[in-house]
């Protein structure tokens, strides 16, 4: 069988911090970073380069990526919605930028301002500028299942949109389960038939975890094939234009999960839990911390 390693993308950062009800300061933020890139980790979302009166809980990404300590081996990412962000970006060193669309037009419209082919018209110069800066260019495609404005999504849509970033060049394109209403059997469904015309390999999972199942979900595309799951450190994250959503799915439970399964993150768990200690003491408010299911 083929190797049996799974990527993990940790999203909590940006995906986790946007969502906090007040500001954490930007020395928090880099520290978080700071430890969880001695974690092993390769992939670490830092910052979104968003418009401050949209997200003001990401107005310091500049300074958060100059203040942050680069390991060697990691990957450094950003949100940029347009040009203007991708510009932020790259200047302030990111590795990896990404662009992030909507399979539904009412999340669209609330979360970037625009129709999914608007969008879709704005990310087309900043893959350009990628490539030619030579930084990774990640996708997203939110509501793969449900919108928190539109309800169920068909699956023939998140195939469009997904189809429309790969060909723009994005290496992968991340399935946004934004609100957490995914369920092993709706998770099936839709990947099924993405799987029709992309590889596994071009697609991770970004399974928000407001009913309980992310982890299910995530077993669901493990099956078929996909190997990069994003997570959050605690199970912070969510998205203020997404009403309901709830928290990431959480690292440390993701990669205990993995593992009793038999997949290799090469990740330390006491590096993580070293994070997620320093992330609930500095950073989330108790409440948080609950589990979103319970
Ligand atoms: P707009 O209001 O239509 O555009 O926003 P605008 O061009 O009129 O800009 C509004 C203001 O922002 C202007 O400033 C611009 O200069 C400024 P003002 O004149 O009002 O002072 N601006 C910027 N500032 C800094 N950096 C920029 C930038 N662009 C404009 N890059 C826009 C359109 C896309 C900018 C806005 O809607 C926006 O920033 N949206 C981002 C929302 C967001 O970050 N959501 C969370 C991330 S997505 C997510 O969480 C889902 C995901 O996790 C996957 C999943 O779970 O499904 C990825
Ligand atoms: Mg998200």
């Amino acid at each position: 069988t083929a190797s049996r390693k799974v990527t993990i993308y940790e999203v909590g950062p940006r995906d986790g911090l946007q969502n906090e009800p007040g500001f954490v300061p930007t020395a928090d933020k880099v520290a978080l970073i700071d430890l969880l890139s001695a974690t092993g980790l390769t992939r670490i979302e830092a910052a979104s380069f968003v418009s401050p009166s949209w997200v003001p809980q990401m107005a310091d990404a500049a300074a958060v990526m100059a203040g942050i300590r680069r390991a060697p081996g990691v990957r450094y990412a950003a949100l940029t919605p347009n040009l203007r962000g991708f510009e932020g970006a790259r200047e302030a060193g990111a590795d990896e930028v990404a662009i992030f669309a909507s399979a539904s037009e009412g999340f669209s419209r609330h979360n970037i301002n625009c129709t999914i082919a608007e969008s879709l018209e704005r990310f087309a110069p900043v893959a350009a500028a990628a490539r030619e800066a030579g930084l990774w260019l990640r996708g997203y495609v939110s509501c793969m299942v449900e919108c928190p404005y539109d309800g169920p999504i068909a699956p023939a849509e998140v195939a469009r949109v997904t189809e429309a970033l790969l060909a723009m060049g994005c290496y992968e394109v991340a399935l946004g389960d934004t609100i957490g209403r995914a369920t092993p059997e709706s998770m099936e469904r839709v990947l099924s038939h993405l799987l029709r015309t992309i590889d596994a390999d071009r697609l991770a999972g970004h399974f928000h975890d407001t009913t309980g199942n992310a982890l299910a979900n995530v077993e669901v595309a493990l099956a078929h094939g996909l190997r990069t799951f994003d997570s959050a450190i605690g199970g912070l994250g969510g998205c203020p234009y997404a009403p309901g959503a709830r928290g990431n799915v959480s690292t440390l439970p993701l990669v205990r999960m993995l593992a009793a399964v038999g997949w290799e993150t090469g990740l330390d768990m006491a590096k993580l839990e070293q994070a997620e200690d320093f992330m609930a003491r500095h950073i989330a408010a108790a409440p948080k911390l609950v589990s979103p299911a319970s």
